[in-house]
């Protein structure tokens, strides 16, 4: 595990953009795992520079997101496709046929976990994947308990995780609980993985996923058992370190 450790948010987001720019640089059509919420939005308004700028080409990538909540539309400005889009797809040139995330409004959940897992496959595997990290330590929705599944699955939110979207829905009804996601094994097959953390909320779990005992009970520890991990986080998130 490599742990590099920078100044503020803007700064992780340069880093952990230069990072799959190279990525995108040197293998123009590689798989990428991407993920959402509020760490990796600047790192996207990077690579869309990236683009803007004639640096970087889109138009043999391929990617997959980590994740999605069941039951939200597309055009759900919550989901996570919408954020995608939102966010970067519809900023770059990455073809449409080439980004790949769950369906969450699947109606057979089970069926839709072995076409996503399938889609993986299919692209032969993630060459990155990027990572944020729950204040409890999950990654993707793979949160903490004392079993956690391999493949991709429907995964029941915590009350800790629900709380924490809380801002984002008008009431407690709206915030989904469940959503689809790539299991442990699906983000330890990538190739290489980069964790971006930011801000105070982090500072409790970071020492735990970085130095603390592998463990189910903080998902991110079992990170500490892949050959090629790089975390970009800011001085907020590794202040108790
Ligand atoms: C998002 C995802 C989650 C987030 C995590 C941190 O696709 O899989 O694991 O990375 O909840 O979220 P933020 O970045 O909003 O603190």
């Amino acid at each position: 595990m490599r742990v590099y450790k920078v100044k503020n948010y803007d700064e992780m987001s340069r880093q952990a953009a230069g990072i799959i720019a190279s990525m995108i640089t040197l293998n123009p059509a590689c798989v990428l795992g991407l993920a959402t919420g509020s760490t990796p939005e600047g790192i996207y308004r990077e690579l869309i520079k990236g683009y803007n700028n004639g640096d970087l080409d889109f138009s043999e990538v391929k990617s997959v997101n980590l994740d999605e909540y069941q039951g939200l539309d597309p055009n759900n400005d919550q989901s996570y496709y919408y954020y995608m889009t939102d966010k970067l797809f519809n900023h770059v040139n990455i073809k449409k046929e080439n980004y790949h995330l769950p369906n969450g409004l699947a109606e057979d959940a089970a069926k839709e976990c072995a076409r996503y897992d399938e889609i993986i496959k299919s692209l032969g595997g993630v060459d990155l994947q990027l990572l944020g990290i729950g204040i409890n330590g999950h990654i993707g929705f793979n949160e903490p308990s004392e079993k956690l599944e391999k493949d991709v699955h429907l995964a029941k939110l915590t009350e800790s995780t629900i709380n924490a979207n809380a801002r984002f829905f008008k009431s407690y009804d709206d915030i989904p609980k469940h959503a689809f996601t790539m299991g442990v094994r699906t983000i330890m097959s990538a190739r290489k993985i980069v964790l971006a953390a930011s801000g105070k909320s982090k500072a409790e779990i970071m020492p735990a996923v970085i130095n603390g005992p592998i463990t189910t009970a903080v998902p991110a520890s079992l990170l500490q058992l892949h050959p090629d991990v790089t975390i970009i986080a800011d001085e907020d998130a590794l202040s108790l370190l």
